[in-house]
């Protein structure tokens, strides 16, 4: 499943809100938030088995098509079949990412307070979407 949203944005100080269900036998679902596929200030990789990890949250973000570097994650909690909410927000140096029992920061290295790029992929049906 993919969802790209690209005529709405994601401010500074506002809450993004996607609530999904991981397909069974996923191998692994997305969240980017940026510029565009090529400058992306979050990415959120949530590998089930994918990219030879298995059961790994990745964070990174892409500048002109280049992956910086990784951050990953020690906990996982997503299951196959099982509805999960995450919130995203951010200021201009950090982005909290809030998943089922645990809160995550990752670098803005961006610096920037708006993002007109989201996108959802991969392995996840999405059952809700919302900014507020
Ligand atoms: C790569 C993978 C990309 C992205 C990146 C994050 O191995 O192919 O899709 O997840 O890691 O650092």
């Amino acid at each position: 499943m993919a969802l790209t949203v690209h005529n709405m944005s994601v401010k500074a100080g506002k809450d993004l809100k996607i609530t999904g269900v991981p397909q069974i036998n996923a191998e692994g679902f997305t969240i980017n938030l940026g510029q565009g596929d090529e400058n992306i200030a979050l990415h959120f990789n949530v590998r089930f088995n994918q990219h030879g990890d298995r059961r790994t949250v990745v964070f990174n973000s892409k500048h002109a098509g280049s992956w910086s570097s990784e951050q990953r994650e020690k906990s996982f909690p997503f299951k196959e079949g099982e509805e999960f909410k995450v919130y995203v927000s951010f200021n201009k140096s950090t982005f909290q990412i809030k998943m089922p029992g645990n809160t995550v920061s990752f670098p803005n290295r961006f610096g920037a307070n708006k993002f007109m790029f989201i996108q959802v992929l991969g392995d996840v049906r999405i059952k809700g979407f919302k900014i507020s």
